[in-house]
């Protein structure tokens, strides 16, 4: 099993190399990105260093479940997804893995790394208005992002997910406060998205790897995909942190194309927010019972691209901005402070 994931991580960054390397030279050829060339983007799966590397641990039971929380992690589907044989098992509604949000299976600065994640609950969820755990944490993700359906607290599977993710976190501070934690930054353009830019970008940029109709593409005759998909059916839904163009686009600023690092950036801040918009306005599962999100308004980011709001401001502005003057709405108004 680990020989045959070998080999897939193998795959996977031999053709990233090769795919990247062709983006480049076409960037260049087409004077898209200026490339410096001193900070080229190298493509490294084993980033993951060996303080979280699951096959250094032993047999005990204790490092069984934390074992198969992270096979859980980088191999969602095969245990969970929609199309497994053991239909009481199947809670998400897409091929999705934690890991293709999560890089570096959650351990990657600045893509929501999720080292240190366990001792930073019970925390305040303003989508629910209330004190949550861990656990209503990761069936948050399971409902939109994987666009399924909670998993039982008690069961086997969320058992192993949440003991990995204490284990990769078991050398962080008391608070669980760590680098990289979130996304990365950007400076919002002032102005609304551009998605003629955007679809430029995502051709240039991203077409290769998540194909023409953001179906992303899947590895031979398996479950998983290789690249995965940004917009369809099997895509994460629109309550998604995910579909909301500021956060879309910090995440795609400090990891995508797949490679780049919140220290090898390739998109400039308004490239990676035109992109953001782009991927966002195309057609995706739909969450229902969205209206209940959010009991007190006021807590919902600015780019949640679905109502009710607290404000006047149009659907249309909230999904593709520009978001500075909602922003200042908030801050003159209830004198709240927002920053997605
Ligand atoms: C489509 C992308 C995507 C997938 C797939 C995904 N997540 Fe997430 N996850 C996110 C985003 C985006 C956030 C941060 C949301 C925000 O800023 O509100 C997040 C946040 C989290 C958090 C809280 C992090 C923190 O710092 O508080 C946990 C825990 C989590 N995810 C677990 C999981 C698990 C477990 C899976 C797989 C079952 C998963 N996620 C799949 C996008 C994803
Ligand atoms: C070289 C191939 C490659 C290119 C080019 C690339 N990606 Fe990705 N992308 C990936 C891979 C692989 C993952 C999953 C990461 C993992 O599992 O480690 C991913 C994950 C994602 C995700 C989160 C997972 C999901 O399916 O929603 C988003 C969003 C994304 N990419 C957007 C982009 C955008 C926008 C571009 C262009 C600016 C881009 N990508 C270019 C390979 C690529």
């Amino acid at each position: 099993m680990e020989d045959i994931q070998k080999i897939f991580i193998g795959i996977k960054v031999i053709c990233s190399a090769l795919i990247l390397l062709i983006i480049i030279t076409f960037s260049i050829y087409t004077g898209l990105v200026p490339i410096n060339f001193t900070s080229l983007p190298t493509v490294d799966l084993h980033e993951i260093k060996s303080e979280y590397d699951v096959s250094l641990l032993d047999e005990s039971p204790k490092s069984k479940l934390v074992k198969y929380g992270f096979e859980l992690f980088q191999n969602t589907p095969n245990y969970i997804g929609p199309n497994i044989y053991d239909s009481t098992k199947i809670f998400s509604g897409n091929n999705l893995a934690c890991s293709n949000c999560h890089l570096w299976a959650g351990t990657k600065p600045f893509s929501a790394s999720l080292v240190g994640v366990v001792k930073r609950f019970p925390q305040y969820r303003s989508r629910e208005h209330k004190l949550g755990t861990i656990k209503e944490r990761i069936n948050g993700c399971m409902e939109r992002s994987m666009n399924g359906s909670m998993m039982p607290l008690d069961s086997y599977e969320m058992k192993a997910l949440v003991n990995y993710l204490k284990w990769i976190g078991r050398n962080s501070p008391k608070e669980g406060e760590v680098f990289g934690q979130g996304f990365m930054k950007i400076n919002l353009p002032n102005r609304a998205v551009n998605l003629e830019n955007g679809r430029e970008i995502y051709k240039v940029q991203c077409v290769l790897c998540h194909g023409s109709k953001g179906e992303g593409i899947k590895e031979m005759e398996s479950n998983l995909y290789l690249y995965p998909p940004l917009w369809g059916p099997d895509s994460y839904n629109n309550g998604a942190g995910m579909s909301r163009v500021i956060t879309a686009a910090q995440f795609i600023k400090g990891n995508m194309p797949y490679g780049v690092t919140y220290e090898s950036p390739i998109l400039s801040d308004e490239d990676a927010y035109d992109v953001a918009g782009y991927i966002n306005q195309q057609e995706r599962p739909i969450k229902i019972n969205l209206q209940f999100d959010f009991p007190d308004l006021n807590g919902k980011p600015v780019s949640t691209p679905y109502p009710p709001y607290n404000d006047e401001f149009s659907l249309k502005q909230h999904q593709l901005g520009p978001f500075q003057p909602i922003i200042a709405y908030y801050k003159q108004k209830f004198n709240l402070v927002k920053k997605k």
